[in-house]
């Protein structure tokens, strides 16, 4: 295990904020991040895992370990109409998305250019144009930090939900993801129920789309909404979509026409932050040197040389607003460090 100190973690999160690590590792193999962990506890110093680094705002340096994840590996294994594909955490998602496809393994292409790492896409269930990673998994193979030992747990004890798992909970964060399983299959029979999804497939004249083409479909039209975190800096959506009492909903609706609104089970309604964000007049916004992107104004971004304070002050200020405009609550995506 080589620790590095002072390590910039410039190239370690997408929003390209320049801080640095008390202490650096880079783990690929179950015995390094052991050892890894041994060594903060020995060490008595904090750790904080890194996978891409999509997902996280640093508004600091980070005292302690940083533990980045690099284990690698894809294992594929067919058995007639389906596959088990086992992920190591350090996978890039996007190039594993293609490989499967490549392969003739189909399920995850409503999943394409998503930044990240595989070992992150349990963490917060990611989600896009109709699909989320949970209805693909079997289960999460992890690191116990309590009980040093390597667990697999189902999936369905993982308590999916919308953009959340166990994960994210005080009862999951003994656990580190150290790799994913999936079940794809051979048959090629993609999902087209998101209404943008089926909007431009409709435009390219495409009736009955093969998964290619739901994922050529959909990284087009990440690549017009979303910028490219290599070019901007930011971490995608940086609030959930808020699921509000359908009394709300109603009253809002006198109001707001137009505001778009998704039935859940429990009766509540989904409604989209992005369209309540651009209403209230945010989208394209600039504060300092960070702002609102000008396409999607779910997605705050780093114009050069801002830092993670400027985000969170943005943040806090959207938020404030959207409160006093609709009585929303906006909940933040992104871990804030
Ligand atoms: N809208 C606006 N203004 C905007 C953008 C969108 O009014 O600037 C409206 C649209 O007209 C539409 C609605 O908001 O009625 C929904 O927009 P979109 O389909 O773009 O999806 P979203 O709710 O903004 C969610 C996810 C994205 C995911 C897309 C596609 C969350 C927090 N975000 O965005 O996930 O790619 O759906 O499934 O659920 C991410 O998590 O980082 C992410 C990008």
């Amino acid at each position: 295990m080589i620790i590095e100190n002072n390590k910039s973690l410039i190239r370690f999160n997408s929003f390209g904020f320049d801080v640095s690590a008390e202490h650096y590792t880079a783990v690929e193999n179950i015995a390094d991040l052991h050892d890894a962990i041994c060594w903060t506890l020995e060490h008595k110093k904090p750790c904080l895992i890194l996978g891409g680094g999509s997902n996280i705002v640093f508004t600091r340096n980070v005292e302690g370990l940083v533990i980045h994840m690099a284990l690698k590996g894809v294992d594929i294994t067919e058995q007639g109409k389906t596959a088990t594909v086992r992920v190591a955490a350090g996978e890039n998602w996007h190039k594993l998305v293609e490989k499967t496809l490549s392969r003739g393994l189909f399920g995850l292409e409503n999943l394409a250019l998503i930044p990240g790492q595989a070992g992150a896409a349990p963490i917060q269930n990611i989600g896009a144009y109709g699909i989320e990673v949970c209805q693909r998994l079997s289960s999460v193979e992890v690191y116990d930090t309590q009980d040093r030992c390597e667990r697999t747990l189902p999936a369905a004890e993982c308590d999916f939900a919308y953009r959340h798992s166990l994960f994210k909970t005080p009862a999951g964060r003994r656990y580190i993801v150290t790799a994913i399983n999936l079940i794809l299959s051979t048959v090629d029979a993609p999902d087209v129920t998101y209404r943008a999804l089926i909007d431009n497939l409709a435009k390219k004249n495409i009736v009955t789309p093969s998964a290619r083409q739901v994922f050529d479909t959909v990284c087009d039209i990440r690549t017009q909404k979303l910028p490219d975190p290599a070019v901007i800096g930011n971490a995608g959506s940086f609030f959930k979509n808020p699921v509000i009492k359908r009394q709300l909903f109603d009253t809002l609706k006198t109001n707001y026409p137009d505001l778009p609104g998704f039935p859940e089970d429990t009766g509540r309604i989904k409604v989209p932050a992005a369209w309540l964000i651009d209403r209230a007049g945010w989208k394209g916004q600039r504060s300092d040197r960070v702002g609102v992107h000008r396409a999607q104004a779910l997605v705050l971004v780093n114009h050069g040389g801002g830092n993670g304070q400027q985000i969170a002050m943005l943040a806090d200020k959207i938020q404030q607003d959207i409160l006093q405009r609709y009585g929303v609550h906006l909940e933040r995506e992104p871990m804030l460090y």
